[in-house]
């Protein structure tokens, strides 16, 4: 178990959006080294099925296992909703994905019981959210709505441009209209559009961020299992990691403008061997 303790944490998306997942956890556990993957040969993950979706993530675990990783945090919102249940009782060490966390502060949240969750396409037809809010707030409607038009347009850059608020008007006017007082973001991409967001859903409504809520998750997760990195042993400092499966420079790019460091190398790694 000691060694344990300055073993990384595996972080993985379907490309960089999960970073806004990495950011929180590096902003809250500091001590903590994380080894990220980002499929970008085979992202979106939104539009696609269960059954490649899983097969993915499966390959994606076993890459990271090789990099002896302690823990793994599933940071993309489909993977979480599709592949999460099945990939957990395969592996020997912690799991976590962000649909959990981020359902659960939703459904404390709500005072009028309303709840908006806006997604891909895969995770709002999974209807995880809506489970699992309800099974802690039986009484919660949950309004879902997949928004495919915001992670090109984020990744575009385009997080205040015109043509987001108008596409982003145009998701949610249905949601306005439930008069839902909390929404969850649950798509890595989505926090990233907080602020166009907020000027169309107004101050009375609560954004929940599943980023922040799964590293509050995965601080207690490692604290409890006592696996947390005290940040004690020389030569364990930490030096984050970051993975591809295609695109490195692109990646490298966009994880410049999220992360408060500059990401020098990014290394590639051919996922359909694992
Ligand atoms: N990372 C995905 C998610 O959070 C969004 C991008 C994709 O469709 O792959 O659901």
């Amino acid at each position: 178990m000691e060694d344990m303790r300055y073993a990384p944490i595996g972080v993985f998306d379907s490309g960089v959006g999960g970073l806004t997942v990495a950011r929180e956890i590096m902003r809250q556990i500091p001590n903590e080294k994380i080894i990220y993957f980002g499929d970008t040969a085979r992202v979106p993950y939104g539009s696609k099925s269960k059954e490649t979706i899983i097969r993915f993530s499966r390959q994606i675990v076993h890459f990271l296992k090789t990099k002896g990783v302690k823990a793994i945090v599933v940071a993309c919102n489909t993977a979480s909703a599709l592949a999460l249940e099945t990939l957990q009782p395969e592996m020997d060490i912690p799991v976590i994905g962000v649909v959990t966390p981020g359902a659960l502060v939703a459904a404390k949240t709500t005072v009028n019981g309303k709840i908006g969750v806006i997604a891909t396409e895969s995770t709002i037809e999974s209807r995880l959210y809506t489970r699992v809010i309800r099974e802690y707030n039986p009484q919660a409607q949950v309004f879902g709505k997949a928004c495919p038009l915001f992670c090109p347009l984020v990744e575009e850059g385009w997080l205040k441009d015109p043509v987001t608020v108008e596409v982003a008007n145009r998701y949610l006017e249905p949601l306005l209209a439930t008069g839902i007082d909390t929404l969850v973001m649950g798509c890595t991409h989505y926090p990233l559009l907080r602020g166009t967001l907020r000027q169309i859903m107004g101050e009375k409504v609560t954004l929940v961020n599943p980023a922040y809520e799964t590293a509050r998750e995965l601080k207690i997760l490692l604290e409890e299992n006592g696996i947390d990195n005290d940040g004690l042993r020389p030569g364990t400092e930490k030096m984050h990691q970051f993975y591809v499966s295609d695109a490195a420079n692109k990646f490298r790019q966009f994880a410049n403008t999220i992360l408060p460091f500059g990401v020098d190398t990014t290394q590639l790694v051919h996922i359909e061997d694992y």
